[in-house]
């Protein structure tokens, strides 16, 4: 219980082709399924007590899938959000997004707002969906509010520090993910995190989104525990 890691980013890939395994003609099937594997895996988070769950929902280079696709997508996001309030604040959990939120369809907006709102007192976990996300996208604009705020005087260029940066990402009032989790087999961090993750462990899972459940989570965590990490130092200095 020591080592529980205080925050856990998931990459929620394989829905497609688990419909496509499952004989389904479309890949919204997995999506739909994709919606009670994450709530497996956020209430399962929630009562093992780990504090803040990043998922990767959508990315802005999925803006570029077929437009169906798409809209499926967002009606499964709108639908769930509202759908998934109780579970929300049965186990007090505050939902929060991260992304470029004002390209989503206003329906979505808005339900995330609400949502949001309701849950804004909950304490317990913070569930963060990331939406219509891309990290490079997140680190320049961070990177421009901070050249904004040297061109009007705000800030001095030497006061640009690691801490100022962080603090100009989406993530600001969150602590980095210690382990990333994706599913699936793929091994890549796909533009998810980039800054946030340096010193994360990660741990890719042979098991299709669809599937995931709260074991896939332990299983996860176990392997982050038996990971040692150094931060740069040696063995012999953390014994
Ligand atoms: C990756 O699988 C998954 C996505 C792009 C979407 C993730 C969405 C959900 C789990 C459900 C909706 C989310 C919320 C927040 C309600 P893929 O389609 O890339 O699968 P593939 O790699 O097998 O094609």
């Amino acid at each position: 219980m020591n080592t529980l890691p205080e925050h856990i980013a998931i990459i929620m890939d394989g829905n497609g082709r688990w419909a496509k395994q499952q004989g389904f003609l479309t890949r919204i099937k997995g999506h739909e399924r994709g919606v009670l594997a994450l709530r497996a895996a956020t209430t399962g988070a929630a009562e093992l007590g780990i504090k803040y769950l990043t998922v990767y929902a959508f990315s802005s280079e999925n803006w570029n899938r077929p437009k169906p696709e798409i809209n499926a997508l967002m009606r499964i996001l709108v639908k769930s959000i509202k759908k998934e309030l109780k579970t929300l604040n049965n186990n007090n959990i505050r939902l929060n997004a991260i992304g470029d939120l004002s390209a989503l369809p206003k329906d979505c907006q808005d339900e995330l707002q609400e949502v949001m709102h309701a849950t804004a007192g909950n304490d317990h976990m913070v569930l963060t969906l990331a939406l219509s996300y891309g990290s490079r996208q997140e680190i320049t604009q961070a990177v421009q509010s901070l050249a904004q705020q040297v061109a009007s005087g705000q800030l001095k260029p030497e006061d640009i520090d690691q801490a100022a940066i962080a603090g100009a990402l989406y993530t600001a009032d969150m602590p980095d993910p210690d382990l990333v989790i994706r599913t699936s087999g793929e091994q890549r961090v796909s533009n998810f995190l980039l800054w946030q993750i340096s010193y994360a462990e990660l741990v890719f899972l042979n098991v299709l989104w669809p599937d995931f459940s709260k074991e896939h989570l332990i299983q996860a965590i176990a392997q982050f525990q038996g990971r040692e990490r150094r931060l740069g130092k040696t063995s012999e200095q953390l014994k």
